[in-house]
């Protein structure tokens, strides 16, 4: 826990209707349960303080349950480390993973080429600039500045590297969350690469809508500009075998009852309910492969939603009933989702797995498990998605009511 934390000022806080507190404009406006008696010590942190203080002096019985609340709300970005703070552990501060995203030639060149053609003579923000190489690349392609903003220590790197180059004179580094820096002039380009594992996981609707309010002349550009999630059906031979795993556990738990005379029902019924709640939205990165027997894609490709970057609302939730046309028999047992990442009008990245050229860096397809149905060549399957951009995973799938709903049911 950071050793000063305050209410972010971009992150508006509201009542949502269940009586959670909702962070809008924050990093997720997952809404964190508040106790009524704790109204007061959220109050505390409308300037910076020490969240032990706070504790020590609102309710020192009560430590562990308002550090978990701090913690909470730490990530989701309502409360944040005061001047912005830098992040100095976890994945991105890890320079192996700043060097995988440079060995992404495809994504890297992409990028490049893009800045290329609306960098000169232009104010630009890159939001979150890792190792600054593109922040670099910009100020190369004739940026008249570049404010690049980082939230972990990488930046020291970055900073380093624009020096080194003689491009300092051009890149300002920011150190920090972008929902919490603030910026002393407007740019006519906003560019960042925030896909996530999850493709919306990482948060690429929020940055992107609030830098365009934010920090972008009116009518200014927005690079990456349009993101197209895809999706197809699985086959999945690790979610088949997990789930199995599970229900093994689950018939174990009813020979417990006989093994010790007693009716275990009630322990076996909150085991059924726990692995449906992980499994019901149970998700993992895969590179799938047409061409293998491993995970098969069995269905044509749909579009799940389309969105315009920096406008695009990010506390906007959708649902849609989505129709594969099956091609290949086989059980469908969970949905592959990936994006089609539209730069500008002349380049798009994908990581599909149709895809001659991927871009590698964003790893795979987002697996997420749906009830397993046989299904035919030539039939279609409905899916439900539901999408919630602000959460990660930020689309789920179930089937249509009516149909088995869980992966669990008795
Ligand atoms: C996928 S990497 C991209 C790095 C580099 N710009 C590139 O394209 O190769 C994302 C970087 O952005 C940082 N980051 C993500 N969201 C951010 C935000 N909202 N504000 C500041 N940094 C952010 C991460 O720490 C990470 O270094």
């Amino acid at each position: 826990m950071p050793a000063a934390l305050q209410l972010s000022s971009n992150a508006r806080l509201r009542w949502g209707a269940d009586g959670r507190l909702v962070a809008d404009g924050a990093r997720s406006t997952e809404g964190i349960a508040i106790e009524a008696g704790d109204v007061g010590f959220l109050e505390r942190f409308a300037v910076a303080a020490d969240p032990e203080a706070v504790i020590r002096e609102h309710a020192p019985g009560a430590g562990p349950r308002l550090r978990a609340l701090v913690d909470d709300l730490h990530r989701i970005g309502a409360l944040v480390p005061t001047g912005g703070g830098l992040v100095d552990t976890g994945h991105f501060a890890d320079p192996q993973r700043q060097l995988a995203l440079l060995w992404d030639s495809v994504r890297m060149t992409a990028f490049r080429r893009a800045l290329e053609r609306c960098a000169a003579g232009r104010v630009l923000v890159e939001l979150g600039t890792g190792h600054g190489v593109l922040a670099c690349l910009a100020a190369r392609a004739g940026a008249r500045r570049v404010f690049a903003i980082e939230e972990t220590s990488m930046i020291d790197v970055a900073r380093e590297i624009a020096r080194r180059n003689g491009l300092d004179d051009r890149i300002v580094f920011v150190e920090g969350n972008s929902l919490d820096v603030e910026l002393p002039e407007r740019a006519q380009v906003v560019f960042g690469d925030l896909m996530g594992a999850d493709p919306l996981g990482a948060g690429m609707l929020v940055y992107l809508h609030d830098a365009a309010t934010r920090f972008l002349e009116p009518g200014g550009t927005v690079l990456p500009a349009r993101l197209t999630l895809l999706a197809v059906g699985v086959d999945s031979k690790r979610i088949a075998r997990e789930t199995d795993e599970a229900r093994n556990w689950l018939r174990g738990a009813k020979e417990l009852s006989a093994a010790y005379g007693l009716d275990l029902a009630p322990l076996e019924q909150a085991s059924r309910s726990a692995f449906a709640r992980s499994y019901d939205t149970f998700s993992y990165k895969e590179l799938l492969d047409p061409a293998t027997e491993g995970d098969r894609i069995l269905t044509r490709e749909v579009q799940v939603a389309e969105f315009e970057l920096g406008r695009a609302d990010p506390a906007r939730a959708a649902e849609a009933l989505l129709s594969f046309p099956v091609e290949r028999g086989g059980t469908l047992n969970a949905i592959a989702t990936y994006a089609a990442v539209e730069l500008d009008a002349e380049t798009t990245l994908t990581n599909s797995p149709h895809a001659t050229e991927r871009a590698s860096a964003w790893g795979g397809q987002f697996l997420s498990a749906l009830p397993p149905v046989e299904v035919a060549a030539g039939a279609t399957a409905e899916v439900v998605a539901e999408v919630t951009p602000w959460t990660s995973p930020a689309v789920r799938y179930r089937r249509r009511s009516g149909e088995a709903g869980s992966l669990f049911d008795a």
